[in-house]
């Protein structure tokens, strides 16, 4: 006998499923063992958290549903006999991946993801579509037959467009020639400058919270990431003494993400010609992710290259993704002494050969035209940004005033609630969603993170909700 289950199977219908509830409780499929196709549908051994437990998910395609198998129901992978055996595949992956956790942001998302009607605060981009000249000069780009590999550095037009930028708005200057390099994104960026850097074991101090790749990045270089902790108390900063008693033999480095992904928290000038001193004393470099430089609310953003003595030992990593609206162009670049830019064009050239072309193209735009819609995004963000800091704390969660990013992270201890169960059951229960603060390090247990990055009237939508659901525990 099966059992009918509501199952949610994101687009590939019926291909992957990913979540279900069963028995009142929602189970997420991280991995699919093995698929099979029998005569009246489709067959998936999962695996599932919470608690690794194992299920048989059918899918009748007469009927077009699903329904549970009883065999597993929910056993514990380690308990099952058959997984002691050939059922099991064979682990071919590394050590180094096996012990990569995987993003508690994505959980969330995917679940989200295949739920109907719901508030995301969840996710870290920008509504916004990029500016359409932006796009439009992409596709110029194409039309002109703009078709081919670039260099490796990237295109020399936009080398030197990022130069002028960097010059106009912090004062520092980087040769075009070899002292930038164009990347996919942040993203490469950070996994470029932290593989050219690290030896095994080589030790890099992170502030947390902090965006989740940056651990992972680390690890995957063969590096060892240290945290070290920020409180709301002290607004977020990174605080140099703490730093200071991190450093040791192995320390190569230290990896500021300001503004702050998730807490908002904007580095100030004293804290950061603090972190300065030691860099310098320790001879340390600086990895410094400023992809959010431009959504700064009533403060200034520090370059950190900028500070005395700072640039010779920084690698700087900007972006477009969030100042553009440009997260699916997948483009960014990082800046630095040319010695240490040749190490990561270096990798970048056997990995990814070059930054995407028409992305290279829309970029130079974007720093031609793109200010008046910087300014635009920037203050709906800002009055966004108001309307939620406010909110939070209105419904006593207590949360720190962001200064940058498009983030706030209310504290939600006093709900008695972790913060995952927090974030699940606000799921669940009012289809708003948030990220639980402990996947962005230790850090932040007890605290979820909501992006603004969502129309104003959904945010107000997403307040009320949030306040219902408060009343109900
Ligand atoms: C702090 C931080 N750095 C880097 C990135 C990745 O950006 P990109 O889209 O340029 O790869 C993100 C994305 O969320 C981020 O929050």
């Amino acid at each position: 006998m099966t059992e009918k289950v509501t199952c949610y199977a994101g687009s590939a219908y019926p291909e992957s499923p990913r979540s279900f509830v069963w028995k009142d409780q929602r189970y997420v499929v991280d991995r699919i063992i093995t698929r099979r196709r029998e005569p009246h549908g489709v067959g998936f051994l999962v695996q599932c958290s919470p608690g690794h437990a194992l299920f048989d998910l059918f899918y009748l395609t007469e009927e077009e549903k699903w329904h549970i198998k009883p065999e597993y129901h929910g056993m514990k992978t380690a308990t099952h006999p058959h997984f002691q055996g050939d059922l099991m595949p064979k682990n071919y992956l590394s050590k180094t991946v096996n012990a990569l956790k995987p993003s508690g942001i994505r959980k969330f998302f995917d679940i989200a993801a295949t739920m109907d009607d719901i508030i995301s605060l969840g996710i870290g981009e920008p509504d916004f579509t990029t500016p359409q000249p932006i796009i439009d000069a992409g596709i110029r780009s194409l039309q002109d037959g703009e078709t081919h590999y670039t260099s490796n550095f990237g295109i020399l037009e936009l080398r030197q467009a990022i130069a002028a930028h960097l010059e106009k708005l912090y004062q520092v200057s980087y040769n075009p020639a070899d002292e930038i390099i164009i990347t996919v994104g942040v993203s490469e960026a950070l996994y470029l400058a932290f593989s050219a850097l690290l030896d095994p074991g080589d030790e890099v101090i992170i502030p947390t919270p902090c965006f989740v790749s940056y651990q992972a990045e680390v690890a995957l270089a063969g590096g060892i990431p240290v945290e070290i902790v920020t409180t709301m108390e002290d607004h977020f900063q990174p605080n140099p003494a703490v730093i200071e008693k991190a450093i040791t033999p192995k320390t190569k480095a230290i990896l500021l993400g300001y503004p702050n992904n998730p807490t908002g928290a904007v580095a100030n000038r004293e804290t950061l010609q603090k972190i300065a001193e030691l860099a310098e004393k320790h001879d340390l470099i600086i990895v410094s992710d400023e992809i959010y430089d431009r959504l700064v609310y009533d403060h200034a953003h520090v370059c950190f290259p900028s500070l005395p003595g700072m640039q010779e030992r920084t690698i700087l990593l900007g972006g477009f993704s969030k100042n553009y609206a440009m997260t699916g162009w997948r483009i960014g670049y990082a800046t630095g002494p040319a010695d240490l830019i040749k190490g990561l064009v270096r990798i970048h050239q056997y990995s990814v050969m070059s930054a995407p072309t028409i992305s290279q193209y829309a970029a130079i735009e974007a720093l031609k035209i793109g200010e008046p819609y910087v300014e635009q995004m920037r203050s709906e963000y800002d009055r966004r940004r108001k309307l939620i800091h406010q909110g939070m704390n209105d419904l006593d969660l207590p949360t720190f005033e962001p200064h940058g990013a498009f983030y706030v992270f209310p504290n939600i201890q006093n709900t008695g609630m972790d913060d995952e169960t927090f974030s699940e059951k606000l799921l669940m229960e009012e289809k708003v969603a948030v990220v639980p603060g402990s996947s962005f390090g230790d850090a932040g247990i007890g605290f979820v993170r909501c992006s603004y990055a969502t129309q104003y009237d959904l945010i107000e939508k997403a307040l009320e909700k949030i306040g219902s659901f408060l009343k109900k525990i």
